[in-house]
């Protein structure tokens, strides 16, 4: 429990010095924007994991909580009050007070996610934000690992990777390229239906439109082309093809705020990270012998019936978003004055929990930098109280999370089952050497051998 005794109210939070502000301006926030927060750019993750950024992104704010404590600490910004969350108890305060005083809806995120989902739960707040997260949650079923419609789900996931494997058989080589395509029909299939699954179009307007986002307020709105978008979808929504999530989201009762299919572009959005997070566990297993020995036990049966829980495989999932998280920039905008040990927080102020520095940070984890799946599985040494927090957590955490674990599992079922993967070079992992800070999707190949 966090103390409001210990300082006076009056007393603000710590200020980072100037040169620390711009060491994190320069280390961990633009090389973050730069990779593209939206929607990915390959050259910049390149450099990135030559110039092994993201490591330092985690040095800097490890020396920065070696110099100010646990924190929140100020940046010295112009015109803008921006703490950075430095100490594990305070990330939980902040995930389990959303979104109040703590609104997911920072205006960052607003202004780059209105680009193309003005209506998103994750940029909504008050009632809205309410009904829009029932309708969200009632939809994904966010508690159940196995969602109602989940066995269909792996079918078409079954389906569409076997395809993948049948063209990969030609000349042996699974790119991104040729995963990103199944796998956006996957996403296509299972959200929308089979009428959508050939809807590259939809796709592209919406990377299109995620492009503009990357640069948030600095790019006006292409209103017609997000209309255009949004048309498109609604119509595929309209369809409530049986199977698809359309198909629940028509029967789950709405308010005229909710705008049902104004949640779909979230979805359909995030689901690319989910796509970059197989691809990373794909290539986790080919490098890890071991794990990939504990993974096939699993396998059995389950390339080819039924939808199986595959637990390590998730596990395995969870470890590709601990390591190379998707999200790693959590934002939320104070709505109140809050106190903290070290001071006050005014009203309006943004707060930043940066992932990677909690999930890869080698001065308090054992495993910061190699692959433990079983941190997940609770037989490991999982630190209870550390925030591993690729999903989010608290009232924000993400709805879409267990259907995320379903596919990415499912997808690795298959494309494990009966055959040997291995990473070609240049990306190179090792076992028995740290896992890179970066590890860019778009470069990774694979060499398979049935
Ligand atoms: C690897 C895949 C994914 C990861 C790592 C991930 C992670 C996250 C994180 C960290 C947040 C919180 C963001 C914030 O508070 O600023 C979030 C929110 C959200 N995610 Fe996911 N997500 C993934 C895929 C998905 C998918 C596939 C769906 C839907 C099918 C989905 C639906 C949502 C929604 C609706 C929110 C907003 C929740 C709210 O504001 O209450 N996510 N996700």
């Amino acid at each position: 429990m966090i103390s409001q005794s210990a300082t006076p109210k009056d007393t603000p939070l710590p200020t980072a010095s100037l040169a620390d502000t711009l060491g994190v301006l320069a280390d961990v926030v633009l090389p973050t924007l730069a990779k593209g927060v939206i929607i990915r750019r390959p050259r910049a993750i390149a450099i990135a994991e030559r110039l092994d950024l993201d490591r330092r992104a985690v040095r800097r704010l490890q020396r920065l909580r070696d110099r100010y404590g646990a924190g929140p600490v100020l940046l010295r910004l112009p015109g803008r009050v921006q703490a950075v969350v430095l100490a594990p108890e305070h990330v939980r305060r902040v995930l389990a007070a959303t979104p109040e005083p703590f609104a997911a809806a920072s205006s960052e995120k607003r202004a780059a996610l209105s680009h193309f989902e003005p209506h998103g739960v994750l940029i909504s707040h008050g009632a809205e934000r309410v009904e829009r997260r029932r309708f969200n949650d009632t939809v994904l079923e966010s508690e159940r690992p196995r969602h109602a419609l989940a066995e269909g789900f792996v079918g078409v996931v079954r389906e569409e990777m076997g395809r993948l494997l049948e063209t990969v058989g030609r000349d042996g080589t699974l790119d991104w390229a040729g995963f990103a395509a199944a796998w956006f029909r996957v996403v296509r299939r299972v959200t929308l239906g089979d009428g959508a699954r050939d809807d590259e179009e939809l796709t592209d307007l919406l990377a299109d439109l995620r492009g503009d986002a990357n640069w948030g307020p600095l790019r006006p709105k292409r209103r017609p082309l997000r209309d255009r978008f949004l048309a498109r979808l609604a119509a595929h929504v309209a369809r409530a093809e049986p199977g698809s999530l359309a198909s629940v989201a028509a029967r789950v009762p709405t308010l005229p705020g909710t705008d049902p299919a104004g949640q779909v572009p979230q979805w359909l959005f995030a689901f690319d990270a989910a796509g970059m997070a197989t691809f990373r566990a794909l290539a986790l297993l080919a490098t890890h012998p071991a794990h990939e020995a504990r993974a096939r036990e699993e396998l059995g049966g389950a390339a080819s019936a039924g939808a199986p829980e595959l637990p390590y495989l998730r596990a395995c999932v969870l470890e590709s978003v601990r390591l190379w998280p998707t999200t790693p920039m959590v934002l939320r905008q104070s709505t109140g004055p809050t106190t903290w040990e070290g001071g006050a927080m005014p009203a309006g102020a943004g707060v930043l929990i940066f992932t990677p520095f909690f999930h890869r940070d080698d001065a308090r984890l054992p495993f910061a930098d190699r692959l433990a799946p079983e941190v997940w599985l609770g037989d490991g040494p999982a630190p209870a109280e550390w925030p591993l927090i690729p999903f989010s957590g608290g009232p924000g955490i993400c709805p879409g999370r267990q259907v995320v674990l379903l596919l990415a599992s499912a997808a690795l079922a298959v494309l494990l089952a009966g055959r040997r993967l291995a990473v070609r070079p240049p990306v190179r992992l090792n076992a028995g050497r740290p896992l890179p800070a970066t590890l860019s999707p778009f470069r990774l190949r694979f060499s398979v051998v049935e």
